[in-house]
């Protein structure tokens, strides 16, 4: 019925991206109109269609009274929308999307697939996995021996790594008790390349064999063991059976740490929670001045653990974090990796691409090979700088990757992905399904003709899936596709923060007299997110700055603006030392704030602007909106 993926490089692209948006006006309404239209007669035909399914007597019914009276309603409310679709909509990662992403969401939609089975989505599952396979190929991973799959968003992509990482981490306990109870040698490699029987090794070993000696675990105990066995030793040891408490029997009490960087996404500390490893086996890495993650202070951090007798489970590594957009040099992770494997801590290395993931075209030709980075037209300096370049080409060399189509992608919610490069990780994710016809997937499938046996989610959208697969074909994830719409937006984050630059030393009125304002971008955007304050001259408390802040916010905010065009619409971001340490540029120091005022009241509170819209470049809304920050900032003056 379900075919494996299909996976085709980027099919030749006809029309310029920035062409496939509605426009802010609607301006492409006859594009959108013609294709809503022709999605919505071929699902009728499809419904009458010679292979059509019998129906009851045709009738002409009109909406009753009450159908469009509580239609009309729900067009009210939902006119309160925020207007994504609009530059001057500058505050979180959202703007107008593709309208083939629209377009192919209604076709799907009206298809009303689940793509929790193959068996209630034939149509959208396998879209689904060749979705997942251009993804896979955009991050650099073999599309072939690579697995993916859609998300609800990046949390559970997220979520997903860091549950395959656990699950890793765990693995070999269970092989442990197999062997000891069949009482079979069954020798594996140690970090330092030697071979032991698993049998011998203490739990520190058990917790520190590398990543990819695990992965190939599964397949060899069923060799030797049977499958049987081992699915039912999975399912009494470990989290799938009694949970990682049974570990502790073997005397260990934690699976290890996760190191990631202070700029990262909330999410991990939800999923921490859930995983039931807790929030305190986090320990962030300190960052440097453009609030990328230091690769030395990840080196002394695998240290750490390994002096203090513990494992690390993982690095997570940020690729466009959510609050300044920084790349971390993933280049630089993937060698700590490797160099702290080698002295007996590996460790599993997550990138929280969801944001950045898409900024990888910029580096694909047109057959999708690596490319030598050519600088797009229209930014400013040199973009992609060359860190964010090598951060880019070094995803492959990650275990996974997220990477949210609803974000850069230019589709609507809700599609984030989680990529593995290794298809057989999900020999560890694996859960019996009952009730569907193929009630114990196969793990070594690759790809899976079904995806609900290996997955967080249980019923997902196969219109997400309908979405993606026609973004992506009429936008290559190429320079001269997604790579365009990338560099589109950050040409207009160069604008923007070339207005805020501008507004610094400016004097406005205050009462009778004038007041010199300090502005100042946190630090230079790797992509195009930017997060600024302002202060006046004479002012050194932070906590008075924080507060000027928050007054000048306001004018931006959606509350206030609400969803009628014509005023842009900024977000906010509070940096707070606990997360983000002494890191240069979270200090505001540059301000005029007193040194040791960063340490005594411990946040500042930022404005963030997202420049996610690639309308927003060459129409003078970055001076429009230097006129408004002048307006508000002018207020915000006591
Ligand atoms: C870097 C990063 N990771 C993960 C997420 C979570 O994504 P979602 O909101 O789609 O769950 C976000 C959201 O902003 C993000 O910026």
């Amino acid at each position: 019925m379900v075919g494996p993926a299909k996976f085709s490089p980027s099919p030749p692209q006809t029309t310029s991206p920035d062409a496939l948006f509605l426009g802010t006006d609607g301006a492409r309404d006859d594009l959108f109109h013609a294709l809503l239209a022709d999605v919505v007669e071929d699902h009728l035909r499809w419904r009458r269609g010679p292979q059509g399914h019998p129906g009851g007597p045709r009738s002409r019914a009109r909406p009753s009274a009450q159908v469009r009276a509580s239609l009309a309603e729900l067009k009210g409310r939902l006119r309160a929308s925020a207007p994504f679709h609009s530059p001057y909509y500058i505050a979180h990662m959202a703007s107008d999307v593709l309208v083939p992403g629209l377009v192919g969401y209604v076709a799907g939609l009206l298809y009303n697939q689940n793509n929790i089975a193959a068996e209630k989505s034939p149509s959208t599952t396998p879209l689904e996995l060749e979705v997942a396979a251009e993804l896979a190929s955009l991050v650099g991973f073999d599309p072939k021996r690579a697995w993916g799959h859609l998300t609800s968003g990046g949390t559970v992509a997220n979520f997903e790594g860091l549950w395959a990482a656990r699950n890793l981490k765990a693995f070999p306990f269970a092989a442990r008790e197999l062997a000891t109870r069949k009482g079979f040698a069954f020798r594996v490699r140690l970090p330092d390349g030697s071979a032991e029987d698993i049998r011998r090794l203490s739990p520190v070993e058990l917790l520190n064999l590398p990543v990819p000696e695990v992965l190939r675990m599964r397949g060899r105990l069923e060799e030797r063991a049977g499958r049987r066995a081992v699915s039912e030793t999975l399912a009494a040891i470990g989290p799938a059976g009694e949970g990682l408490a049974s570990l502790g029997d073997s005397g260990v009490t934690s699976i290890g740490r996760i190191l990631l960087p202070g700029t990262k996404h909330y999410s991990w500390l939800k999923i921490a929670e859930a995983l039931g490893v807790g929030r305190a086996s986090l320990r962030f890495v300190f960052l440097d001045e453009k609030m990328r993650m230091k690769p030395r202070a990840l080196e002394a951090r695998v240290r750490e653990c390994r002096d203090g007798g513990e494992a690390v489970l993982a690095a997570v590594t940020v690729v466009g974090s959510t609050a300044e957009g920084a790349v971390d040099p993933v280049d630089e992770v993937i060698r700590v990796q490797a160099r702290e494997s080698r002295k007996g801590t590996p460790f599993y290395v997550h990138a929280d691409a969801a944001y950045g993931g898409y900024a990888r075209a910029l580096l694909r030709d047109d057959r999708g090979r690596l490319t030598k980075v050519q600088r797009p037209a229209g930014t400013a300096g040199a973009f992609p700088s060359t860190e964010v370049a090598r951060a880019l080409a070094a995803l492959p060399g990650c275990n996974s990757v997220t990477v949210d189509p609803h974000k850069f992608g230019y589709v609507p919610v809700p599609a984030g992905a989680i990529l593995f490069r290794d298809g057989v990780v999900r020999g560890v994710l694996a859960t019996p399904r009952p009730y569907f016809s193929r009630g114990v997937e196969d793990w070594r499938e690759n790809p899976p003709s079904s995806i609900g046996g290996f997955i967080l989610e249980g019923t997902k959208p196969g219109a997400a899936a309908a979405a993606c697969w026609l973004a992506h074909a009429c936008v290559p994830l190429n320079r001269t596709g997604y790579g365009h719409l990338v560099a589109r937006a950050r040409a207009g984050a160069d604008e923007l923060a070339a207005a805020v630059r501008s507004t610094d030393g400016r004097a406005l009125p205050s009462g009778r007299g004038r007041v010199k304002l300090r502005v100042k971008i946190l630090c230079e955007p790797d992509l195009n997110i930017l997060c600024f304050a302002a202060n006046p001259a004479s002012n050194r408390r932070l906590a008075r700055m924080n507060a000027f802040n928050r007054a000048v916010f306001r004018h931006f905010a959606i509350e206030e603006v609400g969803s009628e065009g014509g005023r842009f619409i900024l977000s906010s971001a509070t940096f707070t030392r606990e997360e983000y340490g002494d890191a240069p540029a979270a200090r505001p120091g540059r301000l005029g704030i007193a040194r040791e005022e960063w340490a005594r009241v411990g946040q500042a509170f930022l404005m963030r602007a997202v420049v996610l819209s690639p309308a927003f470049a060459g129409e003078g809304h970055a001076a429009r909106f230097q006129g408004e920050l002048v307006g508000a900032l002018t207020d915000a003056l006591p």
